[in-house]
């Protein structure tokens, strides 16, 4: 391909947008029969990949699956800092071996377990063997224990969150309509797709003005994926900019817990609904609502 060439999708994704249709119906062979395990990526950083890992995992386990958050953003991990707690271990401390993962995971709710991070950590491509194994050997004890994996990454193509993009089963890459975040979104996928082949590709457009841009944003982004990529990629949804946010990220308590109408709240239970095929219902059972 000529530079011109190279240029072609990124000029595109620059241009003006035009309004586009709702997305399409739910997602097919949702259901979970086994751990499925989600990259939440992008190319830019601070487009809300943090903030849509934790409260899709809650809404998930709002609709009674069972998930686990693992803070994999080894520069700069703050799923504990949203969520206003202080862990003694994480992800390191497995990695060296000094606690187990039933160690170092913490509840945070009934159904959502996270297993945190912390900064300065090698990048996983330049474990020792032995750690690399510890590390496969203590995740895979997340198969019995959960429905769903989301892994949180960190901004760009370092070597980990390559490594973890293509070994999750499905990918959520977050962008905002921003051009360069979507160029740069367009770039992570480019490099991914270049180092292995990549399942189910799910886009997020997050901090839209309108629903309406969100959407033609996605139609953009995913045409110039398709005809320059050769991939397709599915809409999972479309969260607004909200204050209910930064409110809650100024407060370190889960948007879906503090204000659970909040319009970006809304939007990430109805992708919790798509991605696991399970419909809206209200939080606990009828017996629950009736005597508790
Ligand atoms: N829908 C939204 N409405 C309002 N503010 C938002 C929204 N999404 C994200 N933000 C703001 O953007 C900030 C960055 O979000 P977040 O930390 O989730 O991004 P990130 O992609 O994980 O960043 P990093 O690449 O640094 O890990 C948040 O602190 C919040 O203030
Ligand atoms: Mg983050």
């Amino acid at each position: 391909m000529t530079a011109k060439d190279q240029a072609a999708p990124l000029r595109e994704l620059a241009r003006n947008q035009r309004p586009a249709d709702r997305p399409g119906p739910p997602l097919p062979g949702a259901v979970a029969d086994q751990l499925t395990s989600l990259a939440v990526v992008s190319g830019k950083g601070g487009v809300g990949k943090s903030l849509l890992t934790l409260n899709l995992g809650l809404a998930l386990s709002d609709l009674g699956l069972r998930v686990c958050g693992l803070d994999a953003d080894l520069g700069m991990a703050n799923l504990d800092t949203l969520l206003g707690i202080t862990p003694r271990r994480g992800l390191p401390e497995v990695v060296r071996g000094e606690a187990s993962l039933e160690d170092a995971l913490v509840r945070v709710e009934e159904g959502f377990l996270l297993l945190p991070g912390c900064s300065g950590i090698a990048e996983l491509t330049e474990l020792s063997p032995s750690r690399y194994e510890r590390l496969r050997t203590e995740l895979g004890k997340l198969v019995r224990l959960s429905d769903y994996l989301l892994v949180d990454c960190s901004a760009g193509a370092s070597p980990s969150t390559l490594r973890l993009a293509g070994a999750a089963d499905q990918l959520i890459l977050v962008t905002t309509p921003e051009p360069t975040a979507l160029v740069d979104a367009y770039s992570f996928l480019k490099i991914l797709l270049s180092t292995r082949p990549t399942s189910r590709i799910h886009l997020v457009i997050n901090l839209a003005r309108s629903y309406e841009e969100g959407t033609s944003t996605y139609q953009r982004l995913s045409s110039v994926i398709g005809r320059h990529l050769g991939v397709s990629a599915t809409l999972l949804g479309v969260v607004p900019r909200s204050r209910g946010v930064d409110r809650a990220v100024r407060t370190q308590r889960p948007l879906l817990r503090l204000a659970p109408s909040d319009p970006a709240a809304v939007a990430i239970r109805q992708m919790a609904a798509r991605l696991s095929g399970k419909s809206l219902t209200r939080r606990g059972g009828f017996l629950s609502r009736l005597f508790g």
